[in-house]
């Protein structure tokens, strides 16, 4: 144990590894620099008088197959956009995994649905279709998939249990650029799918998203009006036909997102091989990697591995401690070390005002959120080691990633 760098011993990983942060870890280069050019010098920001949002749609609803895409500030305005399509009544439930980002429930909220989480896979930490099974009741009106760490969930059960339900599906693709279900693109499978092109993601315009769908209009709303201010402009004039935020994308964004959407496929494919690689060279640590189900292609959002508390003599928050001082890049547990209904703005109801807005609604089902609800969730958030992950990771960096987990879990098992 006096050999592990929080004891003062040599650190394993010399220098820092490719990183989200910065160019260490992002690829972008002249393209993108010459697109932001363009666009500067042309002095047209807006979609309203330039063409990159719509080209950048144009070119992501190619690359899915779907007839529509809409650009958008960010994932959580496309989760927004998605959910205000639906247009559910206030106090409706909507179904979601507690294992995700605050992005994907906060429109929930917003809309004034009722978040009901169900519990998840143990092994691939994806939304459990039994466990959505069980939460569904008369007022459930939709089912957010998360395909968590860009891994694919369970779609085949999932939209059974849609059909069944007659649910609506959305898929929550922030984290899964390019993943695939049964040779089926994630994102293509349910009603409609959202993406997020935020600065950690396979490709980015540093905030920025994506909502992509085949639907036209069936709760009485088109999906673009979701996005800006309900405004049917297609029609010339001006009208607002129902509450909606300003979403757009701009075109500085758009311009940086169709150079790193023509790089995405060389991204995703690199971030696949190394994670590979990974797996293979941790074969005899004692951890267990989260990895995609068979017949799925994972995008590996982060590295993930589960520790088993059992087997060590230290706390798993204390192994992490020590990885991070042999230079590994990672956390405890997604979205953090609890899952997502015990922060505050679920648990306590820290919405409009003083109202607890809807949590509070008369007629609204009740539930509460500080209970283990999800029982696998909350073990997933106290053993699962998430490393974030890059494009450009190299064998080097591997090995070293390799050999930091082997030492550190060699020196804390019992
Ligand atoms: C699974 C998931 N959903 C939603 C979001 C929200 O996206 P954004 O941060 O772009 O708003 C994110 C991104 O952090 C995410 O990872």
């Amino acid at each position: 144990m006096n050999n592990l760098a929080i004891n003062g011993g040599p650190r394993v990983i010399d220098g820092v590894l490719p990183s989200f942060r910065d160019a260490s870890g992002r690829t972008m280069g002249q393209e993108e620099i010459n697109a932001l050019t363009e666009v500067i010098t042309s002095g047209r920001l807006s979609f309203l008088t330039g063409p990159k949002t719509g080209e950048f749609e144009r070119a992501f609803a190619e690359k899915y197959g779907v007839k529509h895409a809409v650009a958008v500030a960010n994932g959580t305005a496309a989760l927004h956009a998605a959910v205000t399509y639906l247009n559910p009544e206030p106090g409706d439930e909507i179904i979601l995994s507690p294992v995700t980002d605050a992005g994907t429930v906060i429109p929930v909220i917003a809309q004034l649905a009722i978040p009901v989480f169900a519990d998840v896979d143990h092994f691939t930490q994806n939304i459990s279709p039994a466990s959505i099974e069980r939460n569904i009741t008369q007022r459930t009106r939709a089912i957010i998939v998360t395909h968590v760490y860009g891994h694919a969930a369970d779609m085949d059960a999932i939209m059974a249990i849609a059909k069944k339900h007659n649910l609506f599906v959305i898929e929550d693709c922030a984290q899964a650029h390019l993943a695939y279900y049964k040779g089926r693109l994630c994102g293509t499978i349910g009603d409609i799918a959202c993406f997020s092109f935020q600065q950690s993601k396979h490709m980015t315009t540093g905030d920025g998203g994506m909502v992509i769908s085949n639907e036209d209009g069936r709760f009485g709303r088109g999906l673009r009006h979701c996005t800006d201010k309900g405004w049917p402009r297609e029609r010339g004039g001006r009208d607002h036909l129902f509450l909606a935020p300003n979403y757009h994308m701009t075109e500085l964004q758009a311009a940086v997102g169709l150079e790193q959407l023509k790089k995405l496929e060389q991204f995703v494919a690199n971030r696949i091989s190394s994670a590979d690689r990974l797996t293979e060279l941790l074969g005899n640590a004692a951890v267990t990697p989260v990895l995609p189900m068979s017949d799925t292609v994972g995008v590996y959002f982060f590295y993930c591995f589960r520790l088993d508390p059992t087997k060590f003599v230290v706390p798993v928050t204390d192994i992490m401690k020590a990885l991070v001082a042999e230079g590994i890049d990672g956390f405890i547990g997604y979205p953090g070390q609890i899952p997502l209904y015990k922060y505050p703005v679920v648990r306590e109801h820290k919405t409009f005002g003083q109202s607890g807005l809807p949590f509070t609604l008369e007629g609204a089902r009740k539930i509460d959120y500080s209970s283990t609800l999800c029982p696998e969730a909350e073990l997933a958030c106290r053993e699962t080691v998430c490393m974030w992950w890059s494009d450009r990771m190299e064998e080097r960096h591997l090995q070293q990633i390799a050999a930091a987990i082997s030492k550190v879990v060699a020196a804390y098992s019992k």
